[in-house]
């Protein structure tokens, strides 16, 4: 019992400090990784195809079970998945963009730079619990 609390506890630390590359500091949701502008093109997005089915609460729990994580899972899971009648409806950029919106729902701070899927970026980024600055 102890030991399988002790994973639960310790496995999504280990996935956010195990990083492949020689990065020490591996990037997260924390770190302003989406643009206003962003979660905004996101939002209009988000009410014409999602909002049907998830109200704006939705995804605040969704977010926290997937602290830990690669962000890029949560991304294809969306695309491949969503919207239920009509999966990879959106381009990849609309997917990503409304995924920015997720993120200022859940009261992450914005930044200067865009969330990009480009290159396997959202799999080098990590969901963590936010952090109030
Ligand atoms: C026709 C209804 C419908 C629409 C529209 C829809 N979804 Fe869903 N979505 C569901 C259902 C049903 C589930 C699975 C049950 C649940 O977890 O609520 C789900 C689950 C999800 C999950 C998985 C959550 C988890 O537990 O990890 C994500 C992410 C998601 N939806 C994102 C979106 C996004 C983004 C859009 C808009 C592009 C969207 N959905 C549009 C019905 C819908």
């Amino acid at each position: 019992m102890i030991s399988r609390k002790i994973t639960r506890l310790f496995f999504p630390l280990l996935l956010a400090t195990w990083d492949g590359s020689s990065a020490a500091d591996p990037r997260t949701t924390n770190d302003g990784v989406y643009t206003e502008d962003q979660a905004d093109v996101g939002e209009i997005l988000y009410a014409q195809h999602c909002l049907l089915c998830h109200d704006k609460k939705y995804f605040r729990p969704v977010l926290k079970r997937w602290e830990g994580q690669p962000i890029g899972i949560l991304y294809t899971v969306m695309m491949t998945s969503m919207p239920e009648s009509n999966p990879g409806f959106l381009t990849e950029k609309e997917y990503v963009d409304i995924l920015a919106y997720i993120l200022s729902l859940s009261r992450y701070a914005h930044g200067d730079t865009e969330l990009d899927y480009k290159n396997g970026a959202l799999n080098e980024l990590t969901v963590e619990a936010r952090q109030r600055r």
